[in-house]
């Protein structure tokens, strides 16, 4: 029996996969968060993933506080970067799979077409940095996957979907930029694509390959876009209106375009990926 280790499992990516793991059978999983397993602790962790022996790793523990970042990079790069090495360390010499999160701010957004794995990350913010130290921490592991997602939200946790329906339900109008284009991703997805693929390699149906794969919901659109739909299809009647990014100044730059390339990991592993809209109608039925 696969024994599969999850980190940070009680975020929002971490919830959802204890929701799938339930129609996974003959696995053993083992869900962890800072409370059992703190993986900035190199020797905790070590010993925790000795102990454990695990076939596979699936780290969905980090640091997003993307503006807070700013003023707290050491925190940031703690959790993002020391406590990923640590995790490859813990695994150094042996066969265990190691799943990696990474993210789109890794990227500039200066360019205007979706971004690929071959294409140069160039971080603007430190949470960006300090993603992307833990992407090459990921990869000292020679079986490690990482996985860069963008705009992540859930039924569980605090994300913009919540914060979107919050505040149109408390104000008449609400502002929102519309020159940042990117691509919503439900973490209910992107779990059900992790198991896809670990539940498809363990049954020796397909390779595991190491290496970057980019995944989001299909299709692309701003903030305002995504919020004026998390207002309408809640059905609330607040009027969201699109502003530019310098009427609203955060203490980390984002990108301006940061759209991923989906088409490695939907080769690779023959992933079907819903579009953004189809997901969050159900993540907001759910929400209902
Ligand atoms: N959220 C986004 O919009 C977004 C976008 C792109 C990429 N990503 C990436 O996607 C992955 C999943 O993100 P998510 O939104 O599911 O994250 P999340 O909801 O913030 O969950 C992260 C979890 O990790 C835990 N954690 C923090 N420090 C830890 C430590 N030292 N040891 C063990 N656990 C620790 C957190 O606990 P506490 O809550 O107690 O701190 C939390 O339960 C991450 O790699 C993230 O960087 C996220």
């Amino acid at each position: 029996m696969a024994t599969i280790l999850i980190t940070g499992s009680d975020g929002q990516l971490g919830s959802e996969l204890k929701l799938v793991s339930k129609n996974y059978y003959g696995y053993d999983f083992i869900f962890t968060d800072l409370d059992t397993l703190d993986i900035t602790d190199n020797k905790k962790t070590r010993d925790f993933v000795q102990k454990a022996n695990p076939d596979w790793i699936i780290n969905c523990a980090a640091y997003n506080l993307v503006d807070k970042a700013e003023n707290d990079i050491q925190t940031a790069m703690l959790v993002n970067g020391t406590a990923v090495k640590n995790i490859s360390e813990s695994i150094k010499g042996s066969e265990c799979r190691f799943i990696h999160f990474s993210t789109d701010y890794v990227f500039s957004g200066k360019s205007n077409i979706p971004y690929n794995e071959h294409s140069d990350p160039d971080p603007e913010s430190a949470y960006g940095r300090s993603k992307l130290a833990g992407e090459k921490a990921a990869l000292s592991h020679h079986a490690a996957m990482i996985i860069r997602t963008s705009w992540l939200y859930s039924s569980f946790g605090t994300n913009f979907v919540k914060t979107i329906q919050k505040k149109a339900r408390e104000r008449e109008s609400l502002n929102v930029v519309f020159d940042q284009a990117g691509t919503p991703t439900y973490a209910a997805d992107l779990a059900e694509a992790v198991m896809v693929i670990v539940a498809g390699v363990i049954r020796n149906q397909v390779a595991f390959i190491p290496g970057i794969y980019h995944y989001s919901n299909e299709g692309v659109c701003s903030w305002y876009d995504f919020a004026e739909a998390i207002v309408s299809k809640s059905g609330l009647s607040c009027i969201v209106v699109p502003i530019l990014s310098v009427q609203y100044p955060t203490a980390a730059k984002r990108p301006a375009y940061s759209v991923l390339d989906k088409s490695k990991i939907k080769e690779n592993y023959g992933l079907n990926i819903p579009h953004w809209r189809t997901s969050l109608n159900r993540c907001i039925n759910l929400l209902k």
